[in-house]
């Protein structure tokens, strides 16, 4: 819209400019007119005038000269007039001339010197005089002059009011212009390209919209409009075939998971039923930079592996709006479609003030239940008003998806992470008929350590009011049901893998997420070439390490073991590079904003000690990248460190693979990552030792294409087979077998 304002602004602009230099051609035009006729009648006035004084003024008596000037003299725009001496002396002047007037100018005497008439124009306060100066003379003899002094005001009058009037007439003309360019542009081309764009949307989005929509408008856009009915039509026939052959292999347990698959399961098995998703991060954030709303998806495993599969069902995510232009971009019950450009599903944000996000995220999520949950050796902080916020907050959450599911029929309900333990207990009690799953994307920890939680048996009973409970692992399940036996009185059912207590009976399962597979093609990404030419790239091997800069990552120790491999390889420098992305997260929390500042100056003090004129082993960029940008990356790289200290599953890891259609590339994973159980093809390290570290390394940089390649195959058919939509259709299909 800003651009079309600019076009018309643009030819409003234009048509000022002509209409402004017309209007100064006339004015020129005009003045000149007018001032030709005032000398014209000025010099005849003059003429018949000098004929009057001649004898008085040769008979030398300035009275009777006087008497002729003033008969003369105020008549129409006649100002004055005024008899010279051959010596310019002031021989008569018409009474009421202003003196200045008559003395202050030299146009006499040059009319004299010339022996011919002499005009110019003078200023008598602020007003334009016309002066025009005649010889007297007698047998060729010059022997005075005669000035007429005209008001020449009337001239300036006029040229000003051709100015009003012209400006005023285009003022008119541009408001009648640009209402005329809006009205023309919304109905021959806005209002056509719109009905167009939201029937392109519809057919892409799997909608069959109306064919009147597209056709809508006028016939301006006739030839573009068939052809577009067309393309929409053979995507929505395109669609039904995937969709019927999605159907059909519902039941060939081999052939891979789609969306389109994920979908016709979702309705074969759970037919109107609808999905409600409840999470602490949104999956897209919208943001104000420099004047512009933007929108970003945030770096989270758990949004990667969610967001996937509600394009594919559809339904509604409710999630903390924590973008500063989120709430300009909800309607008026704080929801928005979403994908922001090809929507699929309705995002519910949910507002916190600081002291809820400080208690609740800040707080008890990130301090408290995360390095509880995580082996990485921070020690958890337990405060009661944290806990007394977290409790509040679910409540909140609790509310607003009561409210949303209030006429709907046994909706199933997805909650996701350590920041809503409460919840599932929160809605069962409220909603029996709601099937609630679970999904713990962190470690389970052991028993023993689980018991330094305070409210350990709050935590276990909101979360066993869920029906379904998933953790990556064999060994996150457990681990919880260990705890469960140890803290609460209820029935553990090893052979079922579930507990029942307060008579409601919750499964609890290992689902090891997973990624899309997108087969390495990735919308929009860029040649490798460019990306690493962008990054002023220049040594012949990269490494490569995502992570969000947090301490379970492992990142400290990734750069002990870079430092131990140049220190072992010296011959590898100015040869490997490591590129570390690590945007910043969860910059509230303290141990995040010192463990930000380690890894820097780590990073600073190795470069320091390997670096040299045109290269540096590491590189670090501490900002948020996009999947388009990462992609390109991961296969450019001959090695990636995922080096986790503990991680529930890990999806770079995934990612990695996913992207590496090449079959090259070696991932050096964390023996005490969720993926290690799933990545055969990796080579497992304990990234505590700096030297099992470097080894790897060294042995993915000189590793055979062959083996590279038998490993990365295995590894990518782990993926392929199990991507994130069999995750779901696992997950869902948990639920649904509750029936
Ligand atoms: O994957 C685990 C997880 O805690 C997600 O729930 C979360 O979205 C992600 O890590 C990133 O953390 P945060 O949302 O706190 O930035």
């Amino acid at each position: 819209m800003k651009k079309i304002l600019a076009y018309i602004s643009a030819i409003i602009l234009t048509v000022i400019l002509v209409v402004v230099g017309f209007t100064f051609r006339q004015v020129q035009q005009q003045k000149s007119t007018l001032v030709n006729d005032l000398q014209y009648r000025t010099s005849l006035l003059a003429d018949s005038f000098k004929e009057s004084i001649r004898t008085p003024y040769l008979s030398g008596t300035t009275t009777s000269v006087q008497a002729v000037l003033d008969k003369f003299a105020g008549r129409e725009r006649l100002l004055g007039l005024a008899v010279y001496d051959n010596r310019g002396g002031l021989f008569a002047m018409s009474v009421g001339l202003p003196q200045n007037l008559v003395e202050n100018n030299n146009i006499p005497e040059k009319a004299m010197d010339a022996n011919s008439v002499s005009s110019d124009f003078s200023d008598l306060n602020g007003m334009s005089v016309y002066v025009l100066a005649s010889p007297l003379s007698q047998d060729s003899k010059v022997i005075g002059a005669l000035s007429v002094f005209q008001r020449a005001d009337y001239i300036d009058d006029n040229i000003s009011e051709i100015w009003k009037t012209n400006l005023l007439r285009l003022l008119l003309q541009a408001l009648l212009f640009s209402v005329a360019i809006v009205i023309i542009f919304n109905w021959v081309i806005y209002r056509p390209i719109k009905h167009l764009a939201e029937a392109i949307r519809q057919a892409r989005s799997g909608k069959t919209g109306n064919e009147s929509d597209i056709q809508k408008g006028n016939s301006f856009f006739k030839p573009i409009v068939a052809e577009i009915s067309k393309i929409t039509r053979s995507l929505v026939l395109a669609r039904n075939s995937a969709s019927e052959e999605a159907r059909m292999r519902l039941q060939e347990l081999d052939s891979p998971w789609t969306a389109e698959r994920l979908k016709e399961f979702f309705k074969a098995y759970f037919k109107d039923r609808q999905i409600f998703v409840v999470s602490n991060r949104e999956p897209y954030i919208h943001r104000k930079i420099k004047n512009e709303t933007v929108w970003v998806v945030p770096p989270s495993g758990m949004v990667t592996a969610l967001e996937p599969i509600m394009e594919a069902c559809g339904g509604m995510w409710l999630a903390h709006g924590s973008g500063d232009a989120d709430k300009q971009t909800v309607n008026n019950q704080d929801k928005i479609e979403v994908p922001p450009d090809e929507p699929k599903y309705t995002l519910k944000r949910i507002w916190l003030s600081e002291k809820e996000i400080k208690g609740y995220y800040i707080g008890f999520s990130n301090e408290a239940l995360w390095p509880l949950c995580h082996l990485a050796h921070t020690r958890p902080i337990f405060r009661k008003e944290d806990w007394t916020t977290y409790r509040k907050v679910n409540g909140k959450f609790a509310e607003s998806l009561l409210a949303e599911i209030k006429d709907v029929q046994r909706p199933i309900i997805l909650i996701q992470d350590y920041h809503f333990a409460l919840l599932p207990e929160m809605i069962k009690k409220a909603r029996p008929d709601a099937e609630i799953g679970l999904f713990w994307h962190i470690p389970w920890p052991s028993a023993e350590v689980f018991s330094i939680c305070p409210w350990r048996k709050d935590i276990l009973n909101g979360m066993l009011g869920a029906d379904v409970l998933g953790f990556h692992t064999q060994q996150h399940c457990n681990n919880f049901m260990e705890t469960v036996g140890k803290e609460i009185e209820s029935l553990v059912d090893l052979e079922k893998f579930s507990v029942t207590h307060n008579g409601h009976s919750t499964f609890i399962k290992p689902f090891p997420i997973s990624v899309a597979f997108t087969n390495g093609a990735h919308e929009d990404d860029k040649p490798e070439s460019e990306v690493l030419k962008n990054l002023k790239l220049k040594s012949k091997i990269l490494g490569i390490g995502i992570d969000r800069l947090d301490y379970t990552k492992g990142i400290l120790e990734r750069l002990k073991g870079l430092e131990f491999f140049f220190d072992l390889h010296p011959e590898f420098k100015g040869q490997f590079t490591f590129l570390q992305i690590a945007p910043p997260s969860r910059e509230g929390v303290e141990k995040y904003q010192k463990f930000n500042d380690e890894v820097t100056h780590e990073v600073e003090r190795i470069n320091e000690k390997f670096e040299d004129n045109s290269w540096k082993p590491i590189i670090l960029l501490k900002k948020h990248h996009t999947h388009d940008e990462i992609y390109p990356l991961y296969r450019a790289a001959q090695v990636c460190l995922v080096t986790s200290l503990s991680d529930g599953m890990n999806l770079v890891a995934k990612e990695f693979v996913s992207a590496r259609n090449d079959e090259a590339g070696v991932l050096i994973l964390s023996q005490f990552t969720g993926a290690a159980r799933d990545l055969k093809g990796a080579l497992i390290i304990n990234p505590y030792s700096a030297e099992e570290t470097a080894e790897a390394i060294f042995k993915a940089i000189n590793m055979p294409p062959s083996e590279q390649h038998r490993r990365m195959k295995k590894m990518r058919e782990s993926v392929r087979d199990y991507n994130v939509y069999r995750w779901a259709a696992e997950f869902l299909g948990s639920i649904n077998r509750l029936d």
